[in-house]
């Protein structure tokens, strides 16, 4: 960071380290001069000229110095997939609220907070839903993502921080299997969105889908659409791709009926009939 680089470009990404850091740092570098990576492990692949600090989420002094002189954050850090309840509580709960806390300490204005279509897994593949649904997590994961757009609306509700809820599906470059084919992102199209997010002049509160311009999407985007979101990457042309791996993974006789697929399966104990109307 110099002091003569716009404040509003002085970006701080969470979790950089992660997958989705690693996908996005180059795209977000280039837009972004003073971009700032922070995780509690520096990526292993950092390049010279990228900047990093580390920091745990769960230590409120740390964060304070990776978001000292920060205008936005764009955060990805946590724990990305079901786990343990103290695992999801420490990075997930505990870490998220310490991430907005430290974002009004230091007068952040803008957060994008990458939520989950985990969120909202347990409705049902035939329902198309969109951002106004109640929401229905799948996971202890889920519903930590929940608790981040929560705390998302009170940060922006109470303090003025202008927030992102982005219902990521799944990011990589291209759909893994039949589900991904309703819920992939390209790299590309989640940048987008970040800088909807980071820039948009209208953001006070939103949650936006995490997609991209998918032909059996279960999604109803058109919010995202509204503040400019114009994906390119269409699932569609994945499909023999997605199906060869489908054929692979075999039938789910539970994850298959609902949104977050193997998410709703693990760990299910209900009759089908009563899950997710
Ligand atoms: N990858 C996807 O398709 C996808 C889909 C939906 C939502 N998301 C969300 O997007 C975010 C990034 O996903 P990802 O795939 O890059 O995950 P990832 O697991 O690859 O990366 C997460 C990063 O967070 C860091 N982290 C974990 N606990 C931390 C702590 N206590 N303090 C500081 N850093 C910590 C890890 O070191 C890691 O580098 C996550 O919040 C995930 O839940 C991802």
């Amino acid at each position: 960071m110099t002091d003569a680089l716009d404040p509003s470009r002085r970006i701080v990404v969470t979790g950089a380290a992660g997958g989705i850091g690693g996908m996005t740092r180059p795209l977000l570098a280039s837009l972004y001069p003073g971009l700032v990576l922070s995780d509690r492990v520096a990526p292993a692949d950092l390049k010279p000229a990228e900047k990093f600090v580390a920091a745990d989420l769960t230590q409120p002094d740390e964060l304070a110095a990776a978001l000292a002189g920060a205008h936005s954050i764009v955060h990805l850090g946590g724990h990305s997939v079901e786990g343990a309840w103290d695992q999801i509580l420490q990075a997930n709960i505990v870490g998220c609220y310490n991430l907005f806390e430290a974002a009004r300490r230091a007068g952040v204005k803008r957060v994008v907070f990458a939520s989950s279509n985990h969120a909202v897994g347990f409705y049902p593949r035939k329902r198309k839903i969109g951002t106004d649904v109640t929401v229905r997590p799948d996971s202890r994961y889920g519903v930590s993502k929940a608790f981040g757009e929560a705390l998302g609306a009170l940060y922006a509700d109470k303090h003025g921080i202008a927030v992102t809820c982005l219902r990521i599906g799944n990011v990589g470059p291209r759909p893994l299997d039949v589900r991904r084919l309703s819920i992939w992102i390209s790299p590309e199209d989640l940048v987008q969105l970040f800088r909807i997010g980071l820039e948009h002049p209208d953001i006070r509160f939103e949650i936006l889908y995490g997609a991209s311009d998918n032909a059996a999407s279960w999604w109803d985007n058109s919010r995202a659409r509204a503040l400019g979101y114009r994906p390119a990457g269409k699932a569609e042309d994945h499909r023999a791709h997605a199906e060869a791996e489908q054929a692979r993974i075999g039938p789910d006789p539970v994850g298959d009926l609902f949104q977050g697929g193997t998410f709703c399966s693990a760990e299910f104990t209900n009759d089908v009939k009563r899950a997710g109307p």
